[in-house]
Order: C-alpha cells, then structure tokens, then sequence
C-alpha cells in the first residue's frame, strides 16, 4: 500500500482502520473484534486509536486484535488533553502500551488543543521518543494558528495533524493542507464518510454508480487522490471493512474529480476547522 514520509522520513501508511465507538458496550464486542482482525487478514496495515475511545476499551479491543500477529500494523493512539501534563503524557502512554500489549506507538498524537501547555506536552513525546516507546508524534484538531503556534515548540518533528476532512467537510484545504503539504506534514482525515452522512448524498450515489464503485469506496478514494492525506474510515462490520479496502482499487478520472467539485464544492475562504 502507498505511505506518506512524515517529517522525521519514517513512513505512514495511507489507509487504516478507525475505532471509535469501538469498546463501550460488551454487546458489540465480539462484532467489533472480528471486523478489526478481519480488516488485519485483509491487509490494513494501520489502526487509529485513543485512550478516550470507549474508556480504554477501543484500545483493549485493538491488543486482542493484534494478539499473535506476526506481523503489526502501524499503530496510532491519542492522549487526552487533561492528562497531557509532562508527566501525565507519560503515565498515559504506558496505560496505553499496556492495554494494547505492545512496546510502541508508532505515532502518539494530543488529542486537541486544551489542558496542558503544549510544550509540556511536546516535552513529554520527545521522551518518550527518546526511550522507544513511540515511534513519532502529532496532534489532532489543531488549526492553522494551533499548528504555527506548535511549529514554535515542536523542533521539526510534528508528524501529522489529524481533522476532520471529507467530501463533505473541506474546509482544511483553504489553508491548513496546503500550509502542511509545504512542510511535508501528513494529515490524517478523520470521519471520511462523515460518521455514514455523506454516504447517503444523491450526488455521491450518482459518481459511484458511474464508476461502478461503492459510495463509500468513492468518498475514501477521493481523500486518499489528496497528496499529502491519509485516512481512517470506522467499521464495525467486517463486510462494511472489505468493502472500504476496495476504495484502493477506485482511479478517479480528472471529469470525475471535477464533478466532485461542483457536487461538494471547495472553500471559497477561511473556515474555522470543524471538529466531532
Ligand atoms: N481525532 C479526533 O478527534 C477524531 C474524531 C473522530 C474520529 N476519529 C477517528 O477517525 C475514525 C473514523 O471516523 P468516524 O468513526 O467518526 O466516522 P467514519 O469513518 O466517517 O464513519 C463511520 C460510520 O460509517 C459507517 N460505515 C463505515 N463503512 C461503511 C460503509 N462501507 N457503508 C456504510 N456505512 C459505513 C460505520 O458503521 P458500522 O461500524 O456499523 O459499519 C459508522 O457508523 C474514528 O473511528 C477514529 O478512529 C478521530
């Protein structure tokens, strides 16, 4: 699969699996669990996680996933902003390296702007760096102002902000996309299919009939036609998590791409950055 060179020159891999609202009911576990290990026979080579999601619970879920794999996928997981103290950071980490019972996240983001300040935090990342316990670290949510003010503290090593952007959502190509493609930082889109939203747009429906896509391969294949973007779509079910894959396959044709455009039009101006 094609990877993103982050600011450091490791790689990150352009399509992985979300996990929100994964690990908050037991009722779901078992579905929730197979749709991870069967997105991971089928070849993703990425999951995106938080210590927020489901408590902790997405991250238990996530280490039974990967129990007994030869081979591990990139993983990525985000401290709370409340605990993103220097210490705190560190604290959180373990928890979280222990939950999903590995000896590194390859990349550990703030989940947003708030709590600690964020050089405390940057502080933190950096140890942790230093001792292997992640590989490379980010920041989520963060807006234009939020990335100039973290490019100050950060010495060059912010891998990746991750917002959300979509078909639907474009605000972040106005000014944030471009102001990171110019410094080589990926940016991860979250909620690709605008959490099922997008999916159900009679203009959506229309493009994948044409190409003899699925509406959500098509809004997938649209991002990742994005230099500089990778992305993360949330399934629950192991067919829904087959299907996503496939937007792999979907080649965008440049009148495709430009009837996209005047479907889901571009931002004429500034937008402040939307978050979930
Ligand atoms: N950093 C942040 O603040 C932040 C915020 C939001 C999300 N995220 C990350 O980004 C990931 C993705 O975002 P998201 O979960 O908000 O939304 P999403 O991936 O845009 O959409 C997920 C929703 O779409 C449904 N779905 C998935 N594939 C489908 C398909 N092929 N056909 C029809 N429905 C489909 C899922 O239902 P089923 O599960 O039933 O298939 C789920 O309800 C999250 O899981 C999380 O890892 C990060």
């Amino acid at each position: 699969m094609r990877s993103c060179k982050m600011p450091s020159g490791a790689m990150m891999p352009v399509l992985g699996l979300g996990t929100w609202r994964m690990g908050e009911s037991p009722r779901r576990r078992a579905e929730e669990l197979d749709a991870l290990k069967h997105g991971l026979d089928l070849g993703y080579p990425m999951i995106d996680t938080a210590e927020m999601y489901g408590d902790g619970g997405a991250e238990e879920i996530v280490g039974e996933a990967l129990a007994g794999r030869a081979v591990r996928p990139f993983i990525v997981s985000k401290v709370y902003p409340h605990n993103a103290s220097r210490a705190g950071t560190i604290a959180a980490c373990e928890r979280s390296l222990k939950r999903m019972r590995i000896d590194r996240i390859d990349l550990y983001l703030l989940h947003w702007r708030g709590g600690a300040r964020i050089e405390e935090t940057f502080e933190a990342f950096r140890r942790l760096r230093t001792a292997g316990k992640i590989g490379d670290f980010g920041v989520s949510n963060f807006d234009l102002g939020d990335m100039e003010d973290a490019a100050r503290l950060d010495q060059g090593l912010n891998a990746s902000n991750q917002v959300l952007y979509c078909l639907s959502r474009r605000g972040p190509e106005y000014d944030l996309l471009p102001w990171m493609r110019e410094r080589s930082i990926p940016l991860m889109a979250y909620s690709p299919l605008d959490q099922g939203g997008l999916l159900r747009t009679a203009a959506l429906k229309k493009f994948a009939d044409e190409i003899g896509c699925t509406p959500a391969q098509l809004a997938i294949a649209w991002l990742l036609a994005q230099p500089g973007v990778v992305t993360i779509p949330k399934s629950s079910s192991r067919d829904r998590v087959k299907e996503n894959l496939g937007a792999l396959e979907v080649t965008l044709s440049p009148q495709i791409l430009a009837g996209l455009d005047r479907a889901f039009p571009p931002p004429r101006g500034k937008q402040p950055l939307e978050m979930l």
